[in-house]
């Protein structure tokens, strides 16, 4: 009903708010592939210094292939988690082997990949290859728990599926590349720990913002 107007107005505040980021110059599966695994435990500002410093040294995935150990985790050097770059070094080389060097474009394949999990995987076949997927992360996580006011901690499993299936039913057709990146824009530029509602393309269809209790959403987990 009023989900094509949610996503209506949330599109149009990302054509007019997102950050400009290099990955999203071309879309290109190995550039949204490196970015996605990048911005993991990583700040914006600075997966965007080593994403430009990774492609000026390995500008695609037969780069990644040919190069050596050392390489890789030197360009990866001060990021940490370094299992990350361990399995990409070792896809890079399964999608030369398994998949002729082409990023294969299937759900279950790229999922298949090591160092690429549920959210990953949605990443790149909603943004690279304009599947009509969802993806779910922290800040999805974030704009949802307030949107539809979930009043139990959002990592329990019944939110969780909650969650994942609420953000697939708002998704418009076609539309994948730009929704699910404005979700995630709009949880870390307005929807925000400290969220600014008076900036918020979305905020009539908040229930916690009508509520007056965005700042008690989501409910941290029980410890
Ligand atoms: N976080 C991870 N991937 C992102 C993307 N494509 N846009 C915005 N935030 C993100």
């Amino acid at each position: 009903h009023d989900h094509a107007a949610f996503a209506d107005s949330l599109l149009l505040w990302f054509s007019q708010h997102q950050r400009p980021l290099p990955w999203r110059r071309d879309y290109t599966p190995y550039q949204v592939w490196i970015s996605e695994i990048m911005l993991q435990q990583t700040q914006m500002e600075r997966g965007v210094e080593y994403f430009l410093r990774w492609m000026d040294r390995l500008p695609d995935i037969a780069a990644v292939a040919d190069a050596d150990e050392e390489t890789v985790l030197k360009l990866w050097e001060g990021l940490g988690y370094y299992s990350r770059v361990r399995n990409l070094h070792r896809a890079a080389r399964i999608i030369v082997r398994e998949h002729a060097g082409e990023f294969p474009g299937r759900l279950e394949h790229i999922r298949a990949l090591p160092g690429i999990g549920d959210y990953t995987a949605a990443a790149i076949a909603s943004i690279a290859f304009r599947q009509d997927v969802a993806c779910v992360d922290a800040n999805v996580e974030r704009v949802l728990a307030r949107v539809c006011d979930i009043d139990t901690p959002v990592k329990q499993k019944e939110n969780m599926a909650f969650v994942r299936a609420t953000a697939q039913a708002l998704l418009p057709p076609g539309k994948a590349r730009e929704f699910n990146q404005a979700m995630m824009e709009l949880g870390a530029l307005v929807c925000s720990k400290k969220a600014r509602c008076e900036d918020c393309p979305v905020r009539r269809w908040c229930e916690a913002h009508h509520l007056g209790i965005v700042h008690e959403r989501p409910v941290p987990a029980a410890r």
